[in-house]
């Protein structure tokens, strides 16, 4: 089982590109990360119109470290400007059985367009092939999220065809998605 054998760690580690640095939540991220939740990611995310408040934000970053220091399977990295540390997104990796994972990620409004998402799928997935033992890294994205498509393709997914009805959302709204995956190999 992936999970058991995966590298635990107390924390996230700290992994950078030079432009972009992925670390640990912390609750001081409370208010930027409630602040960067506008109504695209809500929708994208398949809760809104619920949107996030200070206590589920809150109750959220406890669960990404309580994740970290249990070696548990929801991998979660804030993503922030490596010069400011201002925190710009985040992204999660979801460990699966046999080697494989899922992820999503996302840029918080005034910082999207820069390259950071896809900066950040990249990072996360160089560690999960070298840390994780993750062999195939899967992504699911809805056909009509094309800044989310671009991203896949640019952090080197290859697209692997639509799955229909594969997601849901809060309210039990079914949806297809787009499948891409990246092995280490690619
Ligand atoms: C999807 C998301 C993470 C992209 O973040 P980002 O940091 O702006 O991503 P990047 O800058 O790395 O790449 C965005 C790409 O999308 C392209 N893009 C943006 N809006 C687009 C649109 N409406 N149509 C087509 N392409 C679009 C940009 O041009 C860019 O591609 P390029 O560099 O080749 O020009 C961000 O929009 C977001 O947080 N959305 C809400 C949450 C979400 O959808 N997460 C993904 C769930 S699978």
């Amino acid at each position: 089982m992936l999970g058991q054998t995966a590298c635990v760690a107390e924390t996230a580690p700290r992994l950078s590109d030079g432009v972009l640095v992925l670390d640990a939540f912390t609750l001081l991220d409370v208010a930027a990360q409630l602040a960067g939740e506008d109504e695209e990611h809500a929708r994208r995310f398949g809760w809104y119109p619920e949107h996030s408040t200070e206590e589920t934000v809150r109750t959220s970053i406890l669960r990404w470290q309580e994740e970290w220091r249990s070696g548990g399977r929801t991998r979660t990295f804030a993503a922030r400007d490596v010069h400011s540390g201002e925190l710009v997104g985040g992204c999660e990796i979801r460990l699966r059985d046999q080697g494989i994972a899922e992820m999503s990620y996302w840029t918080f409004p005034p910082h999207r367009g820069r390259g950071l998402a896809a900066r950040a799928v990249r990072l996360a997935c160089e560690y999960a092939f070298s840390e994780l033992a993750v062999e195939r890294m899967e992504l699911y994205v809805e056909p009509g999220n094309h800044a989310s498509r671009a991203v896949a393709r640019k952090a080197g997914f290859v697209e692997e065809g639509i799955l229909r009805s594969q997601g849901v959302t809060l309210s039990g709204a079914r949806r297809d998605m787009v499948v891409y995956s990246r092995l280490p190999s690619d």
